[in-house]
């Protein structure tokens, strides 16, 4: 006998990319899992998780990709772009290089990713506000001039998790 509310309307495919260690794994597990750990290892190759929310009456599943930072245990470029709508560009705000890679990751991005595909721009560990080295304005001012969606969270304390990514779906959608 079926079950009506396992019907699936929409499967939107997200990556994430960014600088190791900023946090794309941990906001994945945030998200799709609830969890965090502060012992994380870097991520080997591709992972993804999915999750199915309801968004304006639909069953949307958010099928998620993460890949390693370090470029030696990256995924295969082309494949990991192919067919996503959506992206999140990470930084990890106490990290001045990693905010300073994100154009390359941009550039990588849209040299691969469909034209139309959503990307915001996310300054990951708002927790380590004291150890702060990107400003929210130079962040925004950034994600303006590029024409990004931009938010602060924090995996660690689950700081605008849900939001980032129900943003990014809402604006597939
Ligand atoms: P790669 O897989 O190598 O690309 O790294 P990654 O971007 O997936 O980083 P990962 O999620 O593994 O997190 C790296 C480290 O940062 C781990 O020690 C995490 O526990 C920590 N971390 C992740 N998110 C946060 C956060 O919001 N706040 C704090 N304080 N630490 C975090
Ligand atoms: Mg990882």
């Amino acid at each position: 006998h079926g079950d009506f509310s396992q019907k699936i309307d929409y499967v939107f495919k997200i990556v994430l990319i960014g600088d190791s260690a900023v946090g794309k794994s941990q906001l994945l597990a945030r998200f799709s899992r609830n969890e965090f750990s502060l012992d994380s290892k870097a991520t080997i190759g591709v992972e993804f998780q999915t999750k199915t929310l309801v968004i304006d009456h639909k069953n949307v599943k958010a099928q998620i990709w993460d890949t390693a930072g370090q470029e030696r245990y990256r995924a295969v470029t082309s494949a990991y772009y192919r067919g996503a709508v959506g992206a999140m560009l990470v930084y990890d705000i106490s990290k001045r290089q990693s905010f300073d890679h994100i154009a390359r990751w941009l550039e990588e991005l849209r040299g691969h990713a469909d034209n139309n595909i959503v990307i915001m721009l996310i300054g990951n560990k708002s927790d380590l506000d004291s150890q702060r080295e990107v400003s929210t304005e130079d962040a925004k001012e950034f994600a303006e001039r590029e024409g990004l969606f931009f938010m602060e969270t924090s995996a660690l304390e689950a700081t605008n998790v849900e939001p980032a990514f129900l943003t990014i779906l809402t604006e597939i959608y």
